[in-house]
C-alpha cells in the first residue's frame, strides 16, 4: 500500500493506455434470457458512480461466447454445478452430515443470498462472503475442513448457490457497519499499482468499451461470478479474477481471501447494484 499513488489525471491514463488497439462500443440493447429467466444486463448506475449505466460483462463478449450462456446445456459452467450437487449430498466431517442433512429444502433455500453478498452478518460480527458461509457450515456444523478459496471444489459450491439467485437484482448494502470497508474498497479501486501504474478504474471505468489487445474491455462487474472462462476451461472466482488483473498490470496481487480483496469485492459488487445475478456466466 505504501508505494501506491492515487489516481487523479486522466491525461496520464490515456498515455498509459497507449497499448490499446482501436475502439469499439458495447451493444447495450441485447437481452439475456435463460430458460425463461430474464437477466438484466444493464441497469441505471448507483448514485455514487459518475457513469449513467452499469453493464454486465456478458454484453462485451462475442456473439458466440454470449450464446453459450443462453442455454444451460451449452453453458460449460453447469458441469461444475452438477459436481457441487454431488458434493451437496456427500457426507463429510466428524458429524457425519452433508449439506442436505440440514438444508433440507436443497440449495434453493439460498435464493437471493448471492445478490446481497458480501454483507454484514450480525451473528458473526463481520462482513461475510459466500465462501465464508460455506466454510462456516463446514467447520461449525459439519466438523469438516474448510474449503480453500479459489479452488475447484469451493468455486463449484459458490456456483451452485449463486445460481439460485439468477435473475435477481444485485442489492449490496454500502452503509452502516460496512461503510468503512466499502470506503477501503473504493480507495483500492482508484489507486494506481504495479509497473504499469494503473488503477482498476483506469480500465473498467474510464475505458470500458475499448479493445485491449484482442479483448473487449468491460466494466469489470462481478454479478456473473463465478465465471467459466474459455481461456482456462474452469470456474474462476472473484478474487482469482482480481488477482489476474493485478498481474496483468504487473502488480503484486493481494492475497485471495485477504482483507484488501474482501474490501474490493464489497465495493465492486456494489458497483453492480441493479444488474442481475448471472452466475455461473461464460467469458473468454
Ligand atoms: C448441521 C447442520 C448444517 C449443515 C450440515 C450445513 N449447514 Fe449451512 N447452515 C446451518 C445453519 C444453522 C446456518 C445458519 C447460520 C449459522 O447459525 O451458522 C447455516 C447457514 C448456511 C448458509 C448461509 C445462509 C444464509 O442465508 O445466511 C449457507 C450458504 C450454508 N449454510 C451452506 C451450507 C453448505 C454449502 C453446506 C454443506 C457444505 C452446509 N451449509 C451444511 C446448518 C448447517
Ligand atoms: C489494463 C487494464 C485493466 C486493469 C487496470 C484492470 N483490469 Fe480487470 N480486466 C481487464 C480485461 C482486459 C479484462 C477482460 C475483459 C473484460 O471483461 O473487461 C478484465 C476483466 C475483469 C473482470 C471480469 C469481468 C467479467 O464480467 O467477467 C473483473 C471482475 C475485473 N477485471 C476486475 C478488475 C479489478 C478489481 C481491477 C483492479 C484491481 C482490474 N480489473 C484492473 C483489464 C484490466
Amino acid at each position: 500500500m505504501k508505494k501506491m499513488k492515487k489516481f487523479t489525471l486522466s491525461a496520464t491514463v490515456a498515455a498509459s493506455l497507449a497499448f490499446f488497439a482501436g475502439t469499439a462500443s458495447a451493444q447495450v440493447s441485447d437481452a439475456l434470457e435463460v430458460d425463461g429467466t430474464v437477466i438484466s444486463t444493464t441497469a441505471p448506475a448507483p448514485d455514487f458512480l459518475d457513469i449513467d449505466q452499469v453493464l454486465s460483462g456478458w454484453l462485451f463478449r462475442t456473439p458466440e461466447t454470449r450464446a453459450l450462456q443462453t442455454d444451460d446445456f451449452d453453458n460449460p459452467g453447469m458441469v461444475f454445478v452438477d459436481q457441487a450437487i454431488d458434493d451437496w449430498n456427500a457426507v463429510d466431517g466428524s458429524e457425519g452430515k452433508s449439506c442436505a442433512s440440514c438444508h433440507t429444502n436443497g440449495p434453493e433455500e439460498f435464493a437471493g443470498l448471492r445478490a446481497e453478498l458480501p454483507r454484514w452478518d450480525e451473528a458473526q460480527g463481520k462482513v461475510m462472503n459466500m465462501e465464508d458461509y460455506i466454510n462456516l457450515s463446514r467447520v461449525e456444523h459439519m466438523g469438516a475442513e474448510p474449503l480453500k478459496w479459489a479452488k475447484p471444489r469451493m468455486d463449484a459450491m459458490v456456483a451452485l448457490i449463486s445460481l439460485q439467485s439468477r435473475g435477481m437484482p444485485i442489492n449490496v448494502a454500502i452503509d452502516g457497519p460496512v461503510a468503512d470497508m466499502w470506503e477501503q474498497g473504493r480507495e483500492l479501486y482508484y489507486t494506481r499499482v504495479g509497473q504499469l501504474d494503473m488503477a482498476c478504474a483506469n480500465c473498467h471505468e474510464d475505458n470500458y468499451g475499448v479493445m485491449i489487445r484482442a479483448d473487449h474491455l468491460s466494466q469489470g462487474q462481478i454479478n456473473g461470478f463465478p465465471v467459466y472462462r474459455l481461456k482456462n476451461s474452469k470456474l474462476n472466482s472473484v478474487h482469482a479474477r482480481f488477482s489476474g488483473c493485478m498481474k496483468n498490470i504487473r502488480a503484486q496481487p493481494f492475497a485471495v481471501g485477504g482483507e484488501e480483496f474482501r474490501a474490493l469485492e464489497l465495493y465492486v459488487a456494489s458497483r453492480g447494484n441493479g444488474l442481475s445475478a448471472e452466475g455461473p456466466s461464460v467469458r473468454n
